[in-house]
């Protein structure tokens, strides 16, 4: 799926274009000329609950980008994001489909819950603005497939699409990328996760509780970790099996259909594994909760989230050390593509892979058997 980074000189006018036509206060347009371009992108935010707030105020401080709209059907929610953007004086809208037919937002960043974000997304493409939407990319194989499709033809048009997988904006899961990857750790050969919750999960977010809502913790929450694994194999696993349950989330929760724990392994090719441990709960011991990755090399092993690897010797080896916010720094990326015509790292193909290798685990716990890729993908 290997494609340019940068989009096209006929690509990248046509996406001027439409900032110019925006930051003058004109209707976007899908021709003209890059030197018309003015000003920083003006984004719009749809889902104003705790990621949509907190990308917003992460967006206050770009350079490239500036606040033009905040959405949300629960007008409580439109009041907080009005007041967290007040600086910028955005226009306000409790439906989606209003803030799209505002001629002055260049590219909507979608926080919604899972099920609405395919067809959001194809929408916002389709009415020409560009697209920064949080993971997953959709709730099932044909959503996804359908987001991709929208992705691919407004690529086309110059449009910009980036899922909210911002660890691959985090500096020290590049650099542990980087070097996985540069042949001093010979092959990876297996990687193990493990994403378990440091609190019991909050009641006040009905969707996330059901399942064709949400996808379950295991396409909402790990499709994180399924996107590490694809990134440092370069490649989308070709099997997955595992096992999973309930202990206690269903209690006092009428309705509620999603997993709790679940253990899975993935295979990917030359016979490499990913196995990822998921406990959406937590024990009193907290030393048993955390998020993480390991890769284990030929020659030696490497800590992605902290960026270590230890010598023959057995001295630790700090890749990296810094840190801040890697939201903020996916944000300013897709701010930065969207002025210089570059394709996201995070784009529709990192989206989509990422997306079904979460799909792919999801069937393999629900039929209990191992799941070819091919069974459920047919990008
Ligand atoms: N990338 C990350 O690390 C990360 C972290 C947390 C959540 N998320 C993702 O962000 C999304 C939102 O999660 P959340 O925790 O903020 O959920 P939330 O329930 O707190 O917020 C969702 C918001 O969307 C609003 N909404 C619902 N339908 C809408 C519509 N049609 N138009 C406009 N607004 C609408 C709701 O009123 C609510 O305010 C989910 O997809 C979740 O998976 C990503």
């Amino acid at each position: 799926m290997a494609r340019s980074h940068h989009l096209s000189r006929r690509q990248f006018l046509a996406h001027s274009a439409s900032l110019a036509g925006a930051s003058l206060g004109l209707p976007a347009t899908r021709s003209g000329r890059a030197e018309e371009r003015r000003g920083p992108a003006r984004l719009g935010f749809i889902g104003l609950g705790d990621r949509g707030r907190h990308l917003l105020k992460a967006s206050l401080d770009l350079p490239e980008a500036a606040v033009g709209a905040v959405c949300d059907v629960h007008p409580q929610r439109l009041k907080k994001g009005l007041e967290i953007a007040r600086a910028s004086q955005p226009r306000g809208y409790t439906s989606d489909r209003a803030l799209l037919e505002d001629p002055a937002i260049d590219a909507v960043v979608i926080a919604t819950p899972v099920f609405l974000h395919a067809e959001q997304t194809v929408a916002a493409l389709e009415s020409g603005k560009h697209v920064y939407c949080e993971k997953p990319m959709g709730i099932d194989p044909r959503e996804c497939e359908r987001v991709l499709a929208a992705c691919r033809q407004a690529e086309e048009r110059g449009q910009i699409y980036q899922i909210g997988l911002q660890r691959r904006y985090h500096p020290r899961y590049r650099e542990s990328v980087r070097f996985l990857r540069s042949g001093e750790p010979g092959a990876v050969r297996f990687i193990r996760a493990q994403w378990h919750a440091v609190s019991t999960p909050r009641r006040d977010k009905p969707w996330l509780f059901r399942r064709e809502k949400s996808g379950d913790i295991v396409l909402e929450q790990a499709c994180h970790q399924f996107d590490i694994f694809n990134w440092v194999f370069g490649a989308h696993p070709l099997r997955a099996a595992g096992m999973g349950g309930a202990h206690g989330v269903r209690e006092g929760a009428p309705g509620c259909d999603v997993l709790d724990h679940y253990g899975v392994i993935l295979e990917y090719p030359a016979g490499a594994k990913a196995f990822l441990s998921h406990l959406n709960y937590s024990i009193p011991e907290r030393r048993f909760a955390g998020i993480y990755e390991l890769a284990f090399c030929e020659r030696t092993g490497v800590d992605l989230a902290n960026a270590l690897t230890w010598t023959a010797a057995g001295q630790t080896r700090e890749l990296c050390s810094e840190g801040g916010s890697d939201t903020a720094r996916a944000l300013a990326s897709f701010a930065g593509c969207l002025v210089r015509g570059v394709r996201p790292d995070a784009g529709a193909d990192a989206g989509y892979e990422a997306s079904m290798a979460a799909i792919l685990a999801r069937s393999a716990l629900e039929r209990g058997t191992a799941v070819e890729w091919g069974e459920v993908a047919s990008a």
